[in-house]
């Protein structure tokens, strides 16, 4: 009920406003979100590198409804590029389709992805591209997979919770192409995602093995301590050694499963967030866990 809530919220265009512009912004979200300017971006990937972890930093913003806001996106995140690259950082950019232009047209989308791919390529990192609400699914691999074959450099991410997604996984493994498997984030129907969360976490289980049987460079996101487990267990068993594959979680979610998967010697990236489009991105981790309604309170009131 609360998910649904915070989803719901998400979507309230005139509450984003507010949100967006009230000086308490960056008090309410320190948490989970870098700051509003690039250089705050880096900054957090920095000191993230500083404790062996690595960053995949994300420009805030979704759907954009013109061709000149798609260039601005691909802007940015050009220049995330130039600045992950001045400063020597093994970091990575994640984008989502809809802001660089997928709701305009399929070429217009494909011609600012491939130019900020060149640009990964370029400096040896990569564009992962999240995945959105299923609806985007179909044309988000297809647009994937052409540009994967020309330029490499990208990462598709892949949700546990549709059913599609085990004959998507083993056509992409195919092709060489790197997945970040998540459980998803939208609120889906049934008619193509398992409703209940013991059907989703079952399917992570199975699509993590698969893709730690049959995956190029595969990378995990959850904060789940039993799909964690269950990585390392089947890695363990087919002999994968730990430099073949990381976990992704986001910036400020469970520091204490962060700090113990790096102690221990795994590779972990963190989704780190910045920008000034942030109420979405903030509402669906609220969402994910209304508790954190009360981490939020606690730092307000923090001096
Ligand atoms: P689950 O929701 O079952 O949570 C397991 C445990 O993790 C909880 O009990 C709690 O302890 C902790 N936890 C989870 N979320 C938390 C939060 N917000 N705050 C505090 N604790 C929390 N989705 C998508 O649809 N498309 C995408 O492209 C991506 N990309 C992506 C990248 C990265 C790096 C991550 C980590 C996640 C995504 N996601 C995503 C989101 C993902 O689909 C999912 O909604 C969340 O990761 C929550 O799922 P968990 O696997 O963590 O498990």
């Amino acid at each position: 009920m609360l998910r649904e809530t915070f989803l719901f919220l998400s979507r309230r265009r005139a509450l984003r406003r507010w949100m967006e512009t009230s000086p308490l912004a960056a008090r309410l979200t320190r948490r989970f979100i870098a700051g509003q300017r690039l250089e705050d971006g880096i900054a957090v990937a920095r000191r993230l590198y500083s404790e062996n972890i690595l960053a995949t930093l994300d420009h805030l913003g979704e759907n954009v409804a013109s061709p000149d806001e798609a260039l601005a996106a691909r802007v940015c995140i050009e220049q995330a590029l130039d600045a992950i690259a001045a400063a020597a950082l093994p970091a990575t950019v994640s984008i989502k389709l809809t802001q660089f232009g997928l709701d305009i047209s399929d070429s217009l989308c494909r011609a600012n992805v491939e130019a900020v791919q060149q640009k990964a390529r370029s400096i040896g990192s990569r564009v992962e591209i999240d995945m959105e609400s299923s609806e985007y699914v179909d044309r988000t691999l297809r647009l994937i997979e052409d540009l994967h074959s020309a330029n490499g450099a990208l990462r598709a991410v892949l949700q546990a919770y549709l059913y599609r997604t085990h004959d998507d996984l083993r056509r992409l493994a195919a092709l060489r192409i790197p997945i970040r498997l998540c459980k998803g984030a939208y609120n889906e129907p049934p008619s193509v995602a398992w409703p209940r969360k013991s059907d989703v976490n079952a399917s992570y289980a199975r699509l993590a093995r698969i893709l730690l049987d049959e995956g190029e460079d595969p990378a995990f996101a959850t904060h789940d301590p039993r799909m964690i487990d269950l990585v390392l267990e089947h890695a363990a068993r087919c002999g994968r050694s730990p430099a073949t594959f990381e976990f992704q979680m986001l910036y400020g979610v469970r520091r204490d499963l962060q700090s113990m998967l790096v102690a221990n010697g795994f590779r972990l990236r963190l989704y780190v967030p910045y920008g000034d489009a942030w109420y979405p991105y903030f509402m669906r981790r609220l969402a994910e866990r209304p508790a954190n309604v009360l981490f939020i309170l606690r730092n307000l009131f923090r001096r």
